[in-house]
């Protein structure tokens, strides 16, 4: 049977991902700080990111990594406390992993590292690709040294490495859909700042099919940017959850400055614009399951039904 290891598996990717693999008769194990974490069918292993110790037996047998692990970028206004834990627990679990992988790392076929469309920085109407480069800010330095990372893995180990640069995954068990959903439900929707920055958005189920792509196929290898060829407008995308939701957009766009004081330099998240083409994916010869907005909302809308 093949085996493979998350690390971050109990988030919100990484369940479903354990859900697609295990559909694909993978044998699935986590990597978790949780020490009572249980998940029917699924070995847990502990491991804490200040005391590298993790049980020997991890790696035995595990052929693929996905590496997931990291807290929330969105969950917490960024103090700089929290700035450090978005940094620290990337880059320490990544060093973990490197150190581990270089003892026991043998067997391992290949490693599947997130990383996020943030890396790239504001940029207007611009097409962004996989050779662009990196923008400026925390969040395009964070993704920069998170890939610096995991790119040790390949470059130092010879361990084949793909790295995905995430865009805004969409789910109907939750993470940022919900955050947008919900003030439509309440007649309280509305654009952010001009409303004419870009979002690249994935649909949660094309982001576990590229991963697992990314484990099977070994001529992938490097930066793919994880995003459905069609990123829309903010605009764009208010204006069409609030046309499926059956809900009016009546409320007036919230002007960047109210953003900023509501979510400090976090707004960056939303208000800046990343336009990017999965050019990697494409050539690589991946079938979108949701290649357009309209048909993942529709998907989205009905698995969310009643928890939004
Ligand atoms: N969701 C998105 O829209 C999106 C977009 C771009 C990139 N990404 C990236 O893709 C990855 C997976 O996303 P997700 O939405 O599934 O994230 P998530 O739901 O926040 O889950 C991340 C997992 O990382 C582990 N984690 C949390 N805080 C940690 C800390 N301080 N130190 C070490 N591990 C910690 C947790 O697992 P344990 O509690 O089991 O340790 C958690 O379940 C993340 O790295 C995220 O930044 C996500």
């Amino acid at each position: 049977m093949r085996n493979v290891l998350i690390t971050g598996g109990t988030g919100l990717v990484g369940s479903k991902l354990t859900k697609v693999l295990a559909d694909k008769s993978y044998s699935v194990s986590y990597l978790s700080r949780k020490s009572s974490y249980q998940k029917q069918g699924v070995s847990v292993y502990q491991w804490k990111l200040k005391a590298p110790e993790i049980e020997k037996s991890t790696f035995e047998n595990t052929q693929y990594i996905v590496h997931l692990a990291g807290a929330n970028i969105g969950e917490k206004r960024w103090s700089e406390t929290q700035k450090r834990l978005l940094v620290e627990s990337r880059l320490d679990s990544s060093e973990i992993l490197y150190t581990k992988l270089k003892a026991h790392g043998q067997n391992i076929k290949a490693v599947i590292s997130a990383s996020a469309v943030g890396i790239y920085g504001d940029h207007g109407d611009d097409w962004l690709d996989e050779n662009s480069g990196v923008g400026n800010g925390f969040l395009p330095e964070l993704c920069s040294n998170w890939e610096a990372s995991v790119k040790r893995i390949q470059d130092e180990l010879g361990i084949r490495t793909v790295m995905l640069r995430i865009g805004v995954v969409l789910s109907g068990r939750g993470g940022a859909f919900f955050k947008m959903a919900k003030p439509i439900k309440y007649w309280l929707g509305a654009p952010i700042g001009s409303g004419s920055q870009f979002i690249s958005w994935i649909h949660i189920d094309d982001l576990c099919n590229i991963v697992i792509k990314a484990m099977e196929d070994s001529t992938m290898s490097g930066i793919y940017n994880a995003v459905a060829p069609a990123p829309v407008t903010n605009h764009e995308f208010t204006s069409m959850l609030a046309y499926f939701m059956e809900k009016p957009l009546i409320m007036p766009k919230i002007p960047k400055f109210v953003f900023r004081l509501m979510f400090g330099e976090m707004s960056q998240i939303l208000l800046d614009s990343i336009r990017v083409k999965p050019e990697r994916i494409l050539q690589s010869g991946y079938q979108y399951k949701y290649p357009t907005l309209d048909t993942a909302l529709i998907r989205i809308l009905k698995k969310a039904k009643g928890r939004i």
